[in-house]
This record gives C-alpha cells, structure tokens and sequence, in this order.
C-alpha cells in the first residue's frame, strides 16, 4: 500500500528521501514520486511509473522534501495520478495514503471555486482544500486541521507549504512515525524508514498533527492542545534487510522458519502461559486477522479443539465487525498480523475494544498501531518479512497457537517436545527442496491447482492455495477432501494437480479415499504423508508430529509457490497487484 516519507534538515535530501521510499518499498507500489523544495523556492517534482530501481533525482540543493510511493485505488496507475501533489498556486504539495471517501463532494466545491484537477486521485483534493484553508489562515497547522475537520476516512497526510520550511503531518488510521537526530525530522509510514538515520522516534495517534520547521517541532494532540512530543528510543534489530545469499527474500524466509520457531520454543513459555490463562478466564474468544493471518487463526480453532476441547471463535479481520454483537466485557479477542497495520483487522478490533472486550496481539512488528492498541502484545520475533507472501510469519503464529492449546489443556511440555520434532521436519522438508522444484516443473503449464484436507489439514489446504495463487497467479483452491463430492470433483479432469494433505491423524482413511476419488476422474495426486499410497503419483513424506505436522507440510506449499513463481518467470518477492501492508479499507 502506499508509503508516504518526509525530510527536514542540513542533509542531502533528495538521497534520504530516496532511500526511505526504497524501505517502503516492501509495501507494494505502481509508482512513484518526490517533491523537493528547492533554496529559491521553487519545487521540483519528480514522479515515476513503476519501480525505483536505481533510479536518481537529478541534485537539487533542498533542505525539505516529501516523497511517495503509490499503490493505485483511485486512478490507474499514470504519472499524473502519482503522488505528490501540487495545489493550483503550487504552493502546497502533499502525498497521501489512504483514502479520502468524501473526496467527490469536496472536488465539486473546490471546482466552483475555480480550482482545476489533473488527478482521477482522490488525494488531490487534499492539496486544493488546503490552499483555498491558507487564504485564511495565516499557519499551516491551523490549515491542516480545517482539512482533518472535512475529510472522511482513514488517512494519512504531509502537506509541504512551499513559502515556509515546514511540513505538517496529520494520520487517523494510516500510521505516521516521526523521527528526531538533532535538528532534522523524518516522518515515514514505518519506522524501518528512519531506524537507519535515528532511534528516537514518536508515533503519531489518531487525530495528532505535528508540524516540522528548521530546529523546531511542534505537535497538536486530538483536542486541539499544543502537547511535548516525547520521543522514545527504540532499537531496531541493524540487519533488516539483509537478504543474505539467497536469491529472494521468500526463499531466506522460508528458510528462517527453523530459527524462528526454535526461537519461540525457547524464549516465549511465559507469554503463552500468560494468554492460555486469559484464554481460559474469558467468556467467548475470537482469533481475529485477514489473509494468511486468518488462516492460522482457523488453523488455531482446529488446535484449540482438539487439544484443549476448548471451542474459539475466527473471523476475517474484514467481517469481525459484523459479529461484534457477541461482543461483551469478558470475551477476548486475539488478533493475528505480521505488520500489525492491517486496516481490516485493526479497524474491526478496535470496536471489540470500545465494547470492553480484551486484546490481545500476535504480531510480527513491535510498536506497531495493533501494538499499541492492545492490553497484550506477544511478538513472533521473525525478523522482518520482506516479501509480500507470508511464511515465518505464518508458521510463528501457528507455533503460538499451538503452544496455547497445549498450555490451556496443562500439557505444554507435550506441546513443546511436538513443535521441536515438527522443527526436525521443517529441516527435512527444506533438504526435499530440490524434488519440490521438479515437481513445479512438471505442475507450472496447469491452469488449476486443487487442495484437500480434513480437519486441521483443510486449514491448511487454504493458507497453501494462497501461497500458490499470489505468487505463481496459478488458479488454486483449497477444499474441505469431504466436500468433494458435494460438487468440486465436477472440475477434476485429466491430469489436474491435486494436492491432498493426510497425516496419520483421525482424517488419515478418509482423506487417502478423497485420493482414490479424483484418481479416478484422472488427477494427478500429489500426497503429503508419512505413510506412501499407490494412489499418490508424487508421494511427499512428512513425519507425522501431531497436530504440529501442519508446520512442516505448509513449508512444502510455500517451496512449491515460489519455484511455481520462478518457472513462469515471476518475481516471488512482489506479485502483481498485492501489497505487504494493507493499510486501505
Ligand atoms: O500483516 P498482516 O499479517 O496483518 O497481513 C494480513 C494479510 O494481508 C497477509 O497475510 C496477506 O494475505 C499475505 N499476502 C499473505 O501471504
């Protein structure tokens, strides 16, 4: 999603501002830009169709500046459509992300006051309400709040006035991270943005606006009220990006899975008997998160059940609010994210909040804005995940969640010797690697993939269709084996893949009979198990460790998602049109 970043100081501007776009970039993007007010007050604008890359920005002596990067809602993806943008005097120039939902209405007024669009963006609006706002108001602050006074939605905005060195930034929703060294200011959507040039920063709160001039900051909270911006020190781990000697970040993080879950075992016995407990003390508990997330929250619905007979709720973070009436003071809610900046979830937990409801959040990203909202925050500790497709940060959930049921049902230390041994096959599946890459060459030309699994496998079955889907644009569905049936073998024909997942548990018969039933029809059965079946043309062992086998048999769908992605050419870091933090409704 989009990634705004803004500069003040003695530095060369146009490089840092650069750079922070670049540390955005993870977030996904279709374009580019870059405002930099010159020293005779002019403002050069850059902006860019696609990928940074090596690009550079011709010098300009400049002491502030702003830049974006932008994930296309409102407008294709066009040069004037991307960010930032100017006012019709030019004095104002602004990047935004979010979005503006009344932006048509607001359009029409500042039209009949003669103010000319060349964006289909809805940000626009947002640079010519504030110079129609400066005609009357003699500080940019003031100006900025006439505008959050309008606007609709969840946004986060920087406003250069090009006449002042000042920025004013303003957020509801959309995180804004400030950072301080000495007399320059930095404002990014992520810290990661800043950590390489400060560690002091401060995290903007919902409806807070700061301004940023030479030397000086200054910060209005919701009330209007002039409040000390308290800076706090945090130590970002130096490695962030460093991708090492693998080709691509998915492939590393794929591989981090058997430190990051080694990890957890070693170091989080406290936190997790510290939520089993308000697992067991709540009335109602409900695993909240989109995407992957939500798939190791129904995952944990299934771990819940049966291993602590303990039934939990799930939801998309996307449809939580529409069951909120189940909602009361005693329920707890779990919210699952990597970024711990998901709109979808956040936005959905927070009402559970304002009826009383506890949070807690397993999240990848410490001082996120799930973070800070919750009452209880477990950290997966998986380092940063930089490709779009989630893996460790997956898996780490999954191990929490297990952990969890085996604590809430007084057997943790049968949980953590399990997860060791499903740690054991991670490593084996990640030696197999090379026969996963045969396999996504014989698989790569077939439109469709289908997935089945019982039980704790049909979550499974979900979370790896995904991995296929968004990286190698392939067609895959995850299905419940039982629901065969009841309709989806009408698709099966000659030599579709089929990947049926059936460790020794209690689906085991059943499942290996779903195997014999789309062989029939012609599939082309790919069998995850410990135990070989003649109905299986590809056979994929893996050790049977419980309920935590799902860790090593999902790192087989993400091997297969990424070599898939390779085989079409395809970059499996940044798949089309997908973002790494979906911080937009
Ligand atoms: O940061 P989050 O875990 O909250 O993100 C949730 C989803 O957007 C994310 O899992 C998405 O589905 C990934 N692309 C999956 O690989």
């Amino acid at each position: 999603m989009c990634g705004i970043f803004g500069y003040i100081g003695h530095k060369n501007t146009k490089d840092i501002i650069l750079e922070g776009l670049k540390s955005l970039e993870y977030r996904g993007y279709d374009s580019w830009g870059v405002a930099l007010k010159k020293l005779d007050g002019s403002i050069d604008l850059v902006k860019q169709i696609g990928k940074i890359g090596n690009s550079t920005i011709k010098d300009t002596n400049s002491n502030i500046g702003i830049g974006h990067t932008r994930w296309a809602t409102h407008g294709g993806v066009t040069i004037e459509n991307a960010h930032p943008h100017l006012s019709c005097n030019k004095e104002i120039v602004i990047v935004h992300n979010g979005i503006v939902e009344n932006y048509l209405e607001l359009k029409t007024q500042l039209e009949e006051k003669g103010h000319k669009f060349v964006s289909d963006t809805d940000s626009e609006v947002l640079a010519h309400y504030l110079e129609e706002s400066y005609k009357k108001e003699v500080d940019p602050v003031l100006c900025m709040q006439n505008l959050c006074s309008v606007i609709k939605g969840l946004n986060a905005v920087i406003a250069l006035f090009v006449k002042e060195e000042t920025f004013v930034a303003y957020k509801n929703g959309s995180p804004v991270i400030i950072g301080k060294n000495n007399d320059e200011f930095f404002v990014s959507s992520d810290p990661v943005g800043i950590a390489s040039y400060t560690d002091k920063l401060y995290f903007l709160e919902d409806g807070e606006i700061i301004k940023a001039s030479k030397n000086s900051i200054e910060l209005l909270n919701q009330d209007k009220k002039v409040k000390p911006v308290s800076f706090q020190t945090i130590n970002f781990p130096k490695n962030m990006s460093d991708i090492g000697n693998y080709p691509h970040f998915m492939l590393k993080e794929i591989n981090d899975q058997v430190d990051v879950i080694t990890n957890i075992l070693k170091t989080q016995r406290k936190d997790v008997e510290e939520v089993a407990s308000k697992i067991k003390n709540a009335f109602g508990c409900f695993l909240v998160g989109c995407g992957t997330a939500s798939y190791a929250g129904l995952a944990g619905v299934y771990f819940f059940s049966k291993i602590a007979r303990r039934h939990l709720n799930t939801s998309f973070g996307s449809e939580f609010s529409y069951l909120i009436n189940f909602i009361r003071r005693q329920s707890l809610v779990i919210a699952l994210s990597q970024s711990g900046e998901t709109i979808d979830t956040i936005s959905s937990v927070k009402k559970a909040k304002e009826k009383g409801a506890t949070l807690v959040s397993i999240i990848n990203s410490p001082h996120s804005t799930l973070d800070r909202l919750s009452d209880k925050s477990l950290y997966l500790h998986a380092g940063p995940e930089k490709a779009v497709a989630s893996t460790k940060a997956y898996t780490s959930k999954l191990a929490y969640l297990f952990l969890m049921a085996h604590a809430v049902a007084g057997s943790l230390k049968t949980g953590q010797s399990l997860l060791r041994k499903s740690v054991i096959e991670v490593k084996k599946v990640l030696d197999y690697s090379s026969k996963i890459k045969l396999l996504a060459k014989k698989i790569a030309k077939h439109d469709h993939i289908f997935i089945l699994g019982r039980g704790l496998s049909y979550a499974l079955a979900l979370e790896s269709a995904l991995k296929i889907k968004e990286v190698s644009y392939i067609h895959a569905e995850g299905f419940p084996a039982g629901e065969l049936k009841h309709g989806v073998i009408a698709l099966i024909e000659k030599g579709t893949p089929v990947i049926v997942y059936n460790p020794k548990d209690e689906t085991y018969e059943d499942t290996l009979s779903a195997a014999y039933e789309v062989k029939a029809r012609g599939a082309f059965v790919i069998g995850v198990s410990e135990k070989k079946a003649p109905v299986y043309d590809v056979h994929i062992p893996v050790k049977f460790c419980s309920d935590a086998t799902i860790i090593p048999q999902v790192v087989i769908a993400q091997l297969l998602g990424y070599y898939l992605a390779l085989e079409k050419g395809l970059d499996p870091d940044k798949p089309r049109n997908l973002a790494k933090s979906v911080t937009v409704k």
